[in-house]
């Protein structure tokens, strides 16, 4: 007999096994189904983010960042180290030990919540009685009922014209998380957010690292002062980013990769390398969902056209995370998530896109949440400015991480919190406060008469609102 569900999520990526777990909770009958493939072909719950996005790179980011301090940080703390050496293969077997971790973390879950697994790829077959038909393509074949879908299928890494990625010399963020010796010269396309905390891992490691970047703005959605300031830091650091460059032909070979690109002056140059990885963009993941079947509306990028609840074209049918308009961030597919679960149940499912805050995790660390300043200048919106140098913070001074800065944004009349901007050690950290100030519509002067802990980074944060109304205290 046909198996029913009341909830079947396509893909098991942050954005779908949250969407089954709060589905699930809400006492509903959940299905997921998931394609992604271990090592040894088994189920690898988690998606992109897992296994080959936000927490692979972290562990190399964490490892590389150690291996960094200690071949150049510790001599300032007064420690020696001698005998300095790599063990990548090590490093890259943590990496995965971490990965695995988090895929069993959430088949536990899946069982605590009595989610039914599927391993294998979901297409629509057809509108059904009491819902929809979805074929499950794995180990074996079968046909399952759901009535509500809630499509979670996430995005894949764009290529480029002429150098399809063959993870071995021309590489994804799949084949640039396992690159198992350190390049001597390493290329990415793209200073986006892969581009930088990529590069900086095998920076750390070693690898001569050169970027090249179409735009002539060094991270254009950033605040301009704040992406200024990362660029100082990665320059010192001997990141070498190129803007506006033009990619010309890539040929790739034994030796490794040759890249023809056109400097912002405009004169020729030839770029050879033993790895290129190319990272411009992702592209929503439709492949294989048989959208047609049911005639599930696409728009001009292959997103699923959704509503801002997350609605499609088709009754019941929902889609979250990479393969929908906006962000392509894990916390913004699970918000994603719990707003359709709860929506289904006939609850008020929100998702604040205006608070969705943005980290990389590249050393300094940058963050921001709400309005940059340019934005505020395009808009024509009278806003406060007030900053505060990490320089004059005692944790900061102790830790001796001492780059950056908060920098805050408010309503020129009601002093509202319009964006807050960092980059420096933590922010990562710092930055959920002002999620949770922004969330609650909190003026600059609300935090700055927070008592913060001392001595902490947090202090720059109440630091940097009171040089909303020019009156910091330690600087
Ligand atoms: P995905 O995570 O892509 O999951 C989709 C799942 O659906 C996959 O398992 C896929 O196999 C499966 N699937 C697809 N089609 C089918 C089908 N027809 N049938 C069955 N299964 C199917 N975001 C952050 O917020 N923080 C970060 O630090 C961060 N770091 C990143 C680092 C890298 C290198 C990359 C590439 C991305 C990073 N991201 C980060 C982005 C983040 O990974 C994505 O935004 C997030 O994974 C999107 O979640 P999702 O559930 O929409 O899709
Ligand atoms: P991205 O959109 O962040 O950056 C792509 C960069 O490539 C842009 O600067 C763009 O101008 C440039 N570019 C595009 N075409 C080019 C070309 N032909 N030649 C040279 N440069 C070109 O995309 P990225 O880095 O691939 O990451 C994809 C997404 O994954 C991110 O946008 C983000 O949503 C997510 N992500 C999030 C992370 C985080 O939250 N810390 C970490 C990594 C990825």
């Amino acid at each position: 007999m046909t198996k029913q569900f009341d909830v079947v999520v396509i893909g098991g990526g942050p954005g779908g096994y949250i969407a089954a777990i709060r589905a699930a909770q809400l006492g509903f009958n959940v299905a997921c189904i998931d394609e992604w493939k271990n090592a040894k072909g088994g189920p690898a719950l988690g998606g992109t983010c897992t296994n080959v996005g936000c927490i692979p790179s972290k562990a190399l980011l964490q490892s590389s960042e150690h291996f960094e301090h200690a071949g150049h940080g510790f001599a300032d703390h007064g420690i020696k180290v001698s005998g300095l050496e790599l063990d990548i293969a090590k490093m890259l077997a943590r990496k995965d030990q971490v990965v695995k971790q988090n895929n069993d973390g959430i088949t536990y879950l899946f069982k605590k919540n009595k989610i039914t697994s599927f391993h294998g790829r979901g297409s629509f077959v057809k509108a059904a009685e009491g819902g929809y038909e979805i074929k499950v393509a794995g180990a074996a074949e079968e046909t399952i009922v759901g009535k509500h879908i809630i499509v979670a299928t996430g995005s894949n890494a764009r290529a480029l014209p002429g150098a399809a990625f063959d993870e071995e010399n021309i590489l994804s963020n799949d084949g640039a998380l396992r690159i198992g010796a350190v390049p001597k010269k390493l290329a990415l396309i793209g200073s986006g957010v892969i581009g930088l905390e990529m590069g900086s891992v095998w920076r750390r490691l070693g690898s001569e690292v050169t970027v090249l970047e179409a735009l002539p703005t060094f991270l254009g959605a950033v605040d301009e002062q704040i992406a200024k300031e990362a660029k100082k830091a990665f320059d010192k650091q001997g990141l070498k980013i190129e803007l506006g460059v033009k990619v010309g032909e890539i040929k790739s070979g034994k030796k490794g990769v040759s890249i023809a690109w056109t400097n912002a002056k405009g004169e020729a140059q030839v770029l050879d390398v033993d790895k290129l990885i190319v990272s411009i963009g992702r592209v929503p993941n439709t492949i294989g969902l048989a959208a047609d079947a049911v005639g599930l509306a696409l728009d001009e990028r292959g997103a699923i056209t959704v509503d801002g609840d997350c609605k499609t074209n088709l009754p019941n049918v929902w889609a979250i995370g990479d393969v929908v308009r906006g962000p392509m961030l894990a916390h913004k597919a699970e918000e994603e998530g719990v707003a359709v679960a709860e929506r289904i149940a006939g609850q008020h499912g929100h998702v604040n896109f205006n608070t969705i805050p943005w980290v990389i995790y590249t050393h300094p660390e940058i963050a921001w949440v709400g309005q940059t300043e340019q934005q505020l200048k395009a808009e024509g919106r009278a806003y406060k400015a007030g900053t505060f140098p990490f320089l004059a913070n005692g944790r900061a001074r102790a830790l001796g991480d001492t780059t950056g800065m908060v920098k805050f944004l408010a309503d020129a009349a009601t002093d509202e919190i319009l964006g807050v901007h960092m980059v420096g050690p933590q922010v990562s950290e710092l930055i959920s406060e002002a999620v949770v100030a922004m969330e609650f519509k909190a003026s600059a002067e609300d935090i700055a008469r927070i008592c913060h802990a001392h001595p902490s980074l947090s202090e720059a944060t109440k630091e940097a609102a009171l040089a909303v109304d020019k009156r910091t205290l330690n600087f």
